[in-house]
């Protein structure tokens, strides 16, 4: 049952009163459980931040090939604004020849697209970065796929008419910063924005988008990083140039080449960071766990960043490699298209025996690429993006 806003917001007082005190007690994933239940549209999460929402999947909703909404992950910079989908709006504005201003209804001039792809915060896995990277403590769980529907951009833009010069398109959501903070704005080249893949999303997996996850409006950059796919769309902006601001100019940004651990590097010798590499992970364990011997059945996910995914293999006690079985999305039933944009389900059946056992996974996409062995071989970046190290987890066999 929901609680009433002001009691809701009393507890929220206690919850910030309850990390300050014990800041070195109470673990801020701890903490969350107890608010869990409060959350607008969610349940389950591990709570790293209530204010603004900063929300990872557990590891256990990545097992179906579509992430219920309610277990989503959430990254706000923001409070979360509430919007009504009668008074909303959007404008286009910037080097377009017809500046727009659309309403909800406006949008059913486009054709409708669904597709389904995942969503991926560019600092997943930051956890695992040593030295310690700053910024949320991810484990695997931001990230999640949803049946998105929406129209294209392209169309919208092309409905504005683009002006000789139009290079990026910027996004703003209607969130608004504290007092001397900047607007969350960010922009993708005027090329992904022409991506027939790149949509303004309404729906997901069948119902209007939860709050925290941009209703009624967010824009889908689909393969990139998720900071690029702005909820609560406000506001595009066709320009001649990369948006100046920090979230493109200091935030969100990795080296060209490698990088050691650890480099001092400033962000003005990275650049933006954009689609997301391959990667892969187990979902049926994470480490730890204590199993009886026979066969078990591992399972995980697999994604690269606008193409698809080849093959992926297992290893045990770093034995050979070996390869899991792709279980989602099916060949024989899907395109090459879909294929490319959804994250793959895999499963390798494993006979264990008694004793301690390191299991690793390893994707290889459709262009050959693959996971760096090591955490080290990621060109380092002090804000821990794009982490797609091989993952080895250890299991005790009984
Ligand atoms: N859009 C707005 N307006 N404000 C935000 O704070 N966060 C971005 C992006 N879009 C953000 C935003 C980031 S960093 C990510 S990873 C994704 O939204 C997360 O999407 P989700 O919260 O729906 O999972």
């Amino acid at each position: 049952m929901s609680l009433k806003r002001r009691e809701f917001l009393a507890r929220l007082g206690q919850a910030s009163a309850a990390i300050a005190l014990s800041k070195y007690a109470i673990a801020p994933g701890d903490l969350g459980q107890a608010l869990a239940q409060e959350i607008p549209g969610k349940e389950d999460m591990i709570v790293h931040a209530t204010s603004p929402f900063l929300l990872e999947t557990k590891l256990q909703y990545l097992r179906t090939f579509i992430t219920p909404n309610k277990h989503f992950f959430v990254r706000n910079h923001y409070p979360a604004p509430r919007l009504d989908i009668e008074t909303w709006q959007l404008t286009i504005e910037g080097e377009v020849e017809t500046p727009l201003t659309l309403k909800f209804g406006d949008l059913k001039q486009f054709e409708e697209v669904t597709l389904t792809t995942w969503l991926q915060c560019f600092g997943n896995g930051r956890s695992f970065f040593v030295p310690r990277a700053s910024g949320t403590p991810w484990r695997y769980g931001a990230i999640g796929q949803a049946v998105w529907k929406g129209v294209r951009v392209r169309d919208v833009l092309l409905k504005a008419g683009l002006k000789v010069g139009a290079k990026h398109v910027a996004s703003q959501g209607y969130d608004e910063p504290p007092p001397g903070a900047e607007p969350f704005i960010r922009s993708i080249p005027l090329e992904k924005a022409l991506d027939p893949n790149t949509l303004l999303v309404y729906e997901m997996n069948g119902e209007p988008l939860p709050l925290l996850n941009g209703y009624p409006v967010r824009l889908l950059v689909t393969g990139w990083g998720g900071s690029a796919s702005v909820k609560w769309l406000r506001r595009m902006i066709v320009t001649k140039e990369e948006w100046p601001g920090r979230f493109m100019q200091v935030a969100y940004r990795v080296p060209a080449g490698p990088t050691p651990p650890g480099a001092n590097i400033d962000s003005k010798d990275m650049i933006t960071a954009t689609r997301q590499p391959v990667n892969s992970f187990f979902t049926s364990h994470q480490g730890g766990e204590t199993l009886p011997a026979g066969e078990v059945r591992l399972t995980g996910v697999a994604y690269s960043g606008e193409t698809g995914i080849d093959r992926v293999e297992v290893s045990i006690d770093d034995g050979p490699w070996r390869p899991a079985r792709i279980v989602q999305p099916d060949p024989s039933t899907t395109t090459a298209s879909q294929r490319a944009l959804s994250w793959h389900h895999w499963e390798f059946s494993w006979q264990a025996s008694a004793g301690k056992h390191v299991l690793a996974c390893r994707a290889f996409d459709w262009l050959g690429r693959t996971q760096p062995t090591e955490q080290r071989d990621i060109p380092w970046n002090p804000l821990g993006y794009n982490y797609n190290a091989i993952q080895r987890i250890e299991v005790t066999v009984q």
